[in-house]
């Protein structure tokens, strides 16, 4: 096939994962093959272009203009892998507003920005994909939005940051420290110098909104979901956790219910035995859940150049076929209306919480009185004299947040609570 039929590529970024995908880009024939006309990177744009690489790339194709590749005529598809809002935002809309599909990577811009992303790529009738934005290697978004698109999922509930999990993983299995935990996670590479965007919860966040909108089919943005990092949990915590049955992850949840959707990250009790438990170290992992489906669960490596540029490869195929077939782009989402996302305090989960309580009688009858008047009721409790003062380890049935929080407020005011040391959400079952 003459290079004249050929799909034209433009690399935005050449970092950890574009220098992979540059790699995977240069077997012509199995491309050519897999996508029925030829596809070829005509130029690529880096911020520095004469730093090192890892891939030697011609001269006439490595360079600096971004906005040379999205306004190109040679260039199909724009494959932004530069990361952050700006300038991958202005890129993006220029090459959507001129027909040019997009690939990206980008899960902070599409969390933070993809309502117009989408609309533009909608209105233009331009591709817009997005699989290595989360899980890297793991196939979610296409499988999610194509295969399961009768399922009607119902619930999301992932491991969607491979950092976090890692350092629950090693205070679990080792009896670490957050911060010894965060630490190794440091040396080893898994966390960059300023790791709030792991720790805090914001990647799996921007993540979550991403997944919850291609599920449900409503825009979810990442300022949407509410958040809470691991930076409290200790490591008594996992022992009193696993004593009653269950180990601590970072979850990222997302239900639909009656068109309000609930989105949520925050740290949780998993009973041991349920499939996300059992995700070790820096893995990821997403359970879907359908009427019609049940359960569904893809895990794997959810980052890393390798893995992540299978990805993004895999996308640019799909939109070659797509552009070879001469077939227009068409939106998960569509025109996309306001989506009501419940707040935390109506969500109704069960409770762990670990108190420090003056050891002496009567003292536990006091606190599951001031519990069930707000009509929170104990599911199990364990409890632990050291001295002076007992720990008390509860774990309720399904409440509401808002009663969770009123039930601290009368423990406070409960001259017998010395202390509540952690208050953790429970998900699987009790
Ligand atoms: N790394 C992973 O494991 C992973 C996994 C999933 C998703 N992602 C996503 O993939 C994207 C890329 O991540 P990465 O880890 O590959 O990042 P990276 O290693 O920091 O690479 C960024 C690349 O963008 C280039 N760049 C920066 N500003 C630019 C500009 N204004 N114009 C053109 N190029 C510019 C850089 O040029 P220089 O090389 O000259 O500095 C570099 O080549 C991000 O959105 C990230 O969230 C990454």
């Amino acid at each position: 096939m003459g290079d004249r039929q050929a799909i034209g590529v433009g690399l935005l970024g050449l970092g950890t994962v574009g220098a992979e995908v540059y790699r995977l880009l240069q077997d012509g024939d199995a491309l050519a093959r897999a996508a029925g006309r030829p596809v070829v990177v005509k130029r690529v744009a880096v911020a520095r272009p004469d730093r090192p690489r890892q891939v030697s790339v011609p001269a006439g194709v490595l360079g600096s203009n971004g906005l040379e590749i999205v306004t190109s005529p040679e260039i199909d598809i724009v494959v932004e892998l530069i990361g952050g809002i700006e300038p991958a935002r202005s890129y993006l809309l220029r090459a959507l507003s001129s027909g040019k599909s997009v690939v990206t990577a980008n899960k902070a811009l599409l969390a933070a920005h993809g309502v117009e992303l989408f609309a533009q790529a909608e209105s233009s009738g331009a591709h817009l994909y997005f699989e290595a934005s989360v899980g890297g290697g793991i196939p979610l978004i296409k499988p999610i939005s194509e295969s399961l698109v009768a399922a009607r999922l119902q619930a999301i509930t992932g491991i969607l940051n491979g950092t976090t999990n890692f350092i629950l993983t090693r205070m679990a299995h080792e009896g670490w420290s957050f911060e010894d935990a965060l630490a190794e996670a440091r040396r080893r590479g898994f966390a960059e110098a300023d790791p709030a965007d792991d720790v805090d919860g914001h990647d799996a966040a921007a993540k979550l909104a991403i997944l919850a909108t291609v599920a449900f089919r409503r825009h979810v943005r990442g300022v949407d979901v509410y958040r809470e990092g691991i930076s409290r949990i200790t490591p008594r915590d996992f022992i009193y956790a696993k004593e009653l049955g269950f180990g601590i992850k970072l979850l990222a949840i997302a239900r639909i219910h009656d068109g309000e959707v609930e989105a949520r990250v925050h740290p949780a009790l998993v009973p041991l035995d349920h499939p996300l438990a059992l995700v070790p170290d820096e893995f990821n992992a997403v359970l879907v859940e359908g009427a019609d489906v049940g359960r569904i669960v893809f895990s794997g490596r959810g980052a890393g150049g390798a893995p992540t540029a299978t990805a993004v490869v895999g996308d640019i195929l799909a939109v070659a076929r797509h552009l070879a077939a001469g077939v227009r782009g068409r939106s998960l989402i569509g025109a996309g209306t306001g989506t009501r996302v419940r707040p935390i305090e109506d969500v109704v989960v069960p409770y762990f919480l670990s108190l420090q309580v003056i050891d002496r009688p009567g003292v536990f009858a006091r606190v599951a009185a001031a519990i069930g008047e707000e009509q929170v009721s104990i599911a199990s409790i364990v409890q632990k004299s050291r001295g002076e003062v007992a720990e008390a380890i509860l774990v309720t049935h399904d409440a509401p947040e808002r009663a969770i929080r009123r039930v601290q407020d009368r423990l406070r005011a409960l001259g017998v609570v010395k202390a509540i040391s952690n208050v953790i959400r429970v998900e699987g079952s009790v």
